[in-house]
């Protein structure tokens, strides 16, 4: 089989893996929901070019994309089992583990990848992280993708009544759905992989993301039209299981880590643009109609949340929020 720990006499109880006899032959499972022009994807490909690299060939490891070895549903436990060994779900699908994962999702909180790194790691940021401990999960970084913008196929969204009646899929949790209530919208929580259908078949009129996942999984070929206002954000918890982590030895270990530094690095440096250029593909695409929210329009989805915000503020509490808004 293809045990993380591979060949795993040496460290297995070994505790902190201190003493090295050289890197371990292991096979690393990197598991994620979306596709390959994502800075997800291309951060877990730069983990595996430099694991594979600097181990020579002694580490395997296998990226699988687009849900393909688990999604949403099942990712998380997975990794508690070891039977994944890096998962990294957006941050919204683990706020029934802590709620401080809502930050993404708090309305117009971050105006830049940058403020959502920063906070992510500093002390307040990591904090949240060490809360997955109780899970043997650790969080080793945050890889941000970016602002989300809104698409449905029933009308050009301008200003909150406009969502009235229709029913909006979101990424799960109860920040998003208090978001969707207030602006007179249903919503419904839907696995990334059955996105597309529940699009297609009107199970749900909408969604919302980032430009490069709205690309990248063609929605646009089921949806009329796109608002840009990036009220929320997709960022991600890159999240190792800590028995694994902890069998490694230091040469190995030294190895793993300088790739999800690497990947780390890559991604946050590749979402913006593959934003951008995503961005411009739907534009060239011509498929949904796309308006971008002035600043006085965004101002009216500010106000019109603004009570969700302080309230959700009080829920994740108000050192955490305080200390994001100050990034
Ligand atoms: C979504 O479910 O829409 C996104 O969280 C997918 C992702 O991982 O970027």
């Amino acid at each position: 089989t293809l045990a993380a720990c591979g060949n795993s006499e040496k460290t297995e109880g070994s505790g902190s893996g201190a003493e090295s006899d050289g890197v371990q032959e292991i096979t690393i499972k990197i598991a994620h929901v979306v596709a390959e022009n994502t800075p997800k994807h291309q951060g877990a490909l730069k983990m595996k070019e430099v694991i594979e690299k600097e181990s020579d060939g002694k580490i395997k490891v296998q990226v699988y994309p687009n849900s393909s070895l688990f999604g949403d549903k099942d990712e998380y436990q997975n990794l508690v089992a070891n039977n994944v060994q890096f998962i990294l779900p957006d941050m919204s699908k683990l706020v029934g583990n802590d709620p401080g994962f809502n930050i993404p999702a708090m309305p117009f909180l971050f105006e830049s990848d940058e403020a959502a790194n920063a906070f992510w790691d500093g002390e307040k940021g990591q904090e949240i992280f060490k809360r997955l401990e109780k899970d043997g999960v650790l969080g080793m970084a945050m890889w941000p993708n970016g602002a989300k913008h809104m698409t449905n196929d029933k009308k050009a969204i301008k200003k909150p009544g406009d969502l009235d009646g229709m029913k909006i899929r979101t990424q799960g949790g109860q920040l998003l759905e208090a978001i969707y209530a207030e602006l007179g919208a249903g919503s419904a929580s839907i696995p990334f992989g059955e996105l597309y259908t529940a699009l297609q078949q009107g199970t749900v009129d909408g969604q919302e993301n980032t430009f490069s996942n709205i690309e990248s999984k063609k929605f646009d070929e089921v949806q009329k039209y796109m608002t840009i206002m990036g009220h929320t954000r997709v960022d991600y918890a890159l999240l190792t299981n800590t028995k694994f982590w902890e069998g490694l030895n230091d040469e190995t270990k030294a190895i793993v880590q300088k790739g999800v530094d690497e990947g780390t690095k890559l991604a946050r440096e590749s979402a913006k643009k593959l934003n951008d250029d995503a961005l411009a593909k739907l534009k060239d695409n011509g498929q949904v109609e796309i308006n971008e929210l002035s600043d006085a329009e965004i101002e009216e989805f500010k106000k019109t949340l603004e009570p969700i915000y302080n309230e959700w503020a009080e829920k994740i509490g108000k050192d955490i929020i305080e200390d994001a808004e100050s990034k």
